[in-house]
């Protein structure tokens, strides 16, 4: 009788996770598996559904961006007997392992699985927020950045033509990765981070000499950044807890506030969305295959409540509970790499020495 592993994937989705699901498909089938889809992450184990995964399902889809399993943020540790449906369907669905394709909630929620009931889980690890601590990427950054490097070079076009100052709000959640590499790779005058609250002032004079220098000037903010003296007490939160960043208009609130401290028009525009979708890049693909096969290979030596994760460029087995203990944000070091190009511009324009 072939041992069956159910895979799902859970939380935001990101370009990577249909090369990562085909490879640990391949993966199983090679070695004599048989694999079930587990449709929209922990909602569709707590509902005990699955439909088998054939090589036929699979064999096409690594450039194809979202995730054929479908995904929720559904957190079996918040309903009443969660975690103990969530097991009777393992059992139900006959399953000897599962892969769990996810963030710090979906691989928080196989950790404790884990712990709690020794469920024969074995993580993934994927976000575009690039924020999970002991794997040094997580398959979704490159691409999400990609698409918002290449929006921020949109932007610096249109605002040379009107002589704007031009705003980019990027997603992140509360780690500014996706701002910090999409600033730097597009060249901008400024970067807004969660990790360092918004410097009006200071902000505003970078702004205003570069864009005397060039007619021109951008920021690139994560959605997530903090401003003084606000209130976050209403915002709306998700089944982990998460605010619902979405609303909070980070974007327009920081264009008005620099062309009030400027007196320069300013623009803003939201990639929201956009950045979570679209063909994998070379090194999403490559990345999700290799923690596909990693994973499976985890799952096939019954190593349960490990992640694959990047150590340099190799593949290694990391405890999800150290995965998923605590966040990985922008260190000091990047903060002071960040503040080398863009400081320099503003003190060249200013006069003094660099
Ligand atoms: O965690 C990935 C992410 O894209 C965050 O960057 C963003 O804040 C959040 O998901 C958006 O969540 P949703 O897709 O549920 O609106």
């Amino acid at each position: 009788m072939p041992k069956r592993v159910g895979l799902l994937t859970g939380g935001g989705d990101c370009p990577g996770l249909n090369p990562a699901i085909r490879a640990a498909v391949m993966r199983a089938l090679g070695l004599g598996w048989e694999c079930v889809a587990i449709p929209e992450g922990w909602k569709g184990l707590l509902e005990a559904q699955s439909w088998p995964l054939h090589l036929e399902a699979v064999e096409d889809i690594v450039g194809r961006g979202g995730t054929i399993l479908g995904t929720s943020r559904t957190n079996p540790y918040k309903k009443d007997g969660g975690p103990q449906a969530a097991m009777v369907a393992f059992k139900k669905l006959g399953l000897d392992a599962l892969i769990a394709m996810g963030g710090e909630d979906t691989l928080g929620v196989a950790a404790k699985l884990h712990r709690d009931f020794k469920a024969p889980v074995v993580g993934v690890p994927k976000t575009m927020d690039n924020d999970l601590s002991a794997t040094d990427y997580t398959f979704g950054f490159d691409t999400s950045v990609t698409i918002a490097m290449d929006a921020a070079q949109r932007l610096l076009d249109t605002g040379r033509s009107h002589r704007r100052i031009m705003v980019l709000e990027v997603m992140g959640r509360h780690a500014g990765w996706v701002a910090l590499y999409t600033g730097i790779a597009s060249g901008a005058d400024a970067v807004c981070l969660p990790e360092r609250p918004v410097d009006a002032k200071n902000l505003g004079e970078a702004l205003r000499s570069a864009h005397q220098r060039k007619g021109v000037a951008l920021v690139v903010t994560s959605e997530a950044v903090e401003f003084a003296g606000e209130d976050k007490e209403d915002e709306a939160l998700d089944e982990f807890g998460h605010m619902i960043l979405k609303e909070r208009g980070v974007g327009e609130k920081l264009a008005g506030l620099i062309q009030k401290q400027t007196g320069i028009e300013t623009r803003a525009a939201v990639i929201g969305h956009i950045q979570r979708g679209g063909p994998p890049t070379l090194f999403d693909r490559m990345l999700a295959t290799r923690a596909g096969l990693k994973a499976m290979d985890l799952a096939h030596d019954g190593r349960f409540g490990l992640m694959a994760a990047l150590k340099g460029n190799d593949m290694a087995a990391v405890p999800l509970a150290e995965a998923t203990s605590k966040l990985k944000t922008v260190t000091p070091e990047w903060l002071s790499l960040l503040d080398q190009l863009c400081a320099p511009r503003a003190a060249a324009a200013a006069g003094s020495p660099s």
